[in-house]
């Protein structure tokens, strides 16, 4: 990891619900993160969506990162998760999952579902890494490459133990960075 990485990691982080006013950076933070990136417009419905809960990361005063949640029912839907390319590898892309999770649990959901494409390692292990379990297979699911996406499920979220993981998860989060997250 560069030193530049490092210096950023140890500035202050915050989460927050994006705002309309965030719109411009989470384009910029879409536009570099996916082969075929949603739209502006597309963007901006979801924000405003009453089912959709939509976060961000600040870290150092600027949005370095979002994630998009649905909420249906019971269950939860991880339908987005981009971290701005330079200040990925500093622990933003969990952070933003976790802070999903909380906020699926507070909306009411026991279950959260995702799907990614079978070749991000990236979004593999950092799933993995957060108890969600491979459930599926899409064939040919991203119709821009004709990919085949992993379907993945986390459960329990809102039982003791759940949240007790959740809330563990959190913390080493914090204390391996010796950062107290803001939550806004
Ligand atoms: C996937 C993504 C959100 C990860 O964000 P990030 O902030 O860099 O990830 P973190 O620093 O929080 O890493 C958390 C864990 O994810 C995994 N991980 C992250 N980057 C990884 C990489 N390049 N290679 C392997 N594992 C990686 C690791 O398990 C890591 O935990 P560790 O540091 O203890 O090993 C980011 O790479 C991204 O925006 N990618 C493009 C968009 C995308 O693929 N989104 C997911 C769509 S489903």
């Amino acid at each position: 990891m560069c030193a530049a990485a490092v210096r950023k990691a140890e500035q202050p982080v915050t989460i927050r619900r994006a705002r309309d006013a965030d719109l411009d950076v989470i384009v910029a933070i879409e536009a570099q993160s996916f082969p075929t990136p949603w739209s502006r417009t597309l963007l901006a419905s979801e924000l405003d969506q009453p089912g959709s809960i939509y976060l961000v990361a600040v870290i150092g005063g600027a949005v370095a990162g979002f994630i998009g949640l649905w909420h249906v029912m019971d269950e939860g839907h991880i339908c987005t998760l981009a971290v701005d390319p330079d200040n990925r590898g500093l622990g933003l892309g969990e952070l933003l999952v976790l802070a999903a999770l909380n906020a699926a649990i507070e909306v009411g959901s026991d279950a959260v579902h995702l799907e990614y494409r079978v070749g991000n390692d990236p979004a593999a292990r950092l799933y993995e890494k957060l108890g969600f379990e491979r459930v599926g297979l899409r064939k040919g699911y991203y119709s821009d490459t004709g990919e085949d996406a992993v379907l993945a499920r986390v459960r329990g979220l809102s039982t003791g133990d759940g949240r007790s993981r959740l809330q563990a998860a959190w913390l080493r989060w914090e204390n391996e960075r010796g950062l107290q997250v803001a939550v806004e």
